[in-house]
């Protein structure tokens, strides 16, 4: 059959958003695992869409993992970009993360697709879709193509979504 084409994605986004547990669900389910711990470092996991073949570097969010991000930029073709709806307190701090990202020198003259999921969307206090594309002024991003899909990945919701938009734009 033919082969599909390779890409390389890299899951970013605070510690406890939940890139791991969505990582998780878009795998073949008898590679699965049931408890998901919070990643040291980074892990890197594979998936497919219809079309594509991922290998995912899904990083840790902790704050003293984050300068390891920067170093898979270049080798990427898209970014997933997590938040925790729930989390009004820590959005002024993956605004901030998301600014850092977009304006590094890997990153910024390159129109490489990044999809955002508003994730943890079952919580009660969640901030709506609408209300998290505010806060992190996804607006103002003009040069590259993004996306945001309300998700919640411990009942595996919204994610398909979001990867048919990510294989409909990675070039
Ligand atoms: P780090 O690896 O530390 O960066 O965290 P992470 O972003 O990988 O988060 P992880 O997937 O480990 O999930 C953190 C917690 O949030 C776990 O207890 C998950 O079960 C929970 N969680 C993840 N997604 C959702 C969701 O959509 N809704 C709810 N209610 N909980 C979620
Ligand atoms: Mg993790």
């Amino acid at each position: 059959g033919l082969k599909k084409k390779e890409v390389n994605v890299l899951c970013l986004g605070l510690d406890n958003s939940g890139k791991t547990t969505i990582i998780n669900q878009l795998k073949p389910s008898n590679t699965q695992t049931q408890d998901i711990v919070p990643t040291i470092g980074f892990n890197i996991e594979k998936f497919k869409s219809s079309s594509l073949s991922f290998t995912v570097f899904d990083m840790s969010g902790q704050s003293r993992y984050r300068n390891l991000w920067e170093h898979y930029y270049k080798e990427s073709h898209a970014i997933i970009f997590v938040i925790d709806s729930g989390d009004k307190l820590r959005m002024v701090v993956a605004k901030e993360e998301l600014d850092t990202l977009l304006n590094h020198q890997d990153i910024r003259s390159r129109r490489l697709p990044v999809l955002f999921f508003a994730n943890k969307s079952d919580l009660r206090e969640a901030m709506s879709l609408v209300k998290v594309s505010q806060l992190l002024c996804l607006e103002n991003i003009k040069d590259k193509p993004w996306h945001i899909c309300a998700s919640n990945a411990v009942k595996g919701e919204g994610l398909l979504e979001g990867v048919d938009w990510l294989q409909d734009h990675i070039k």
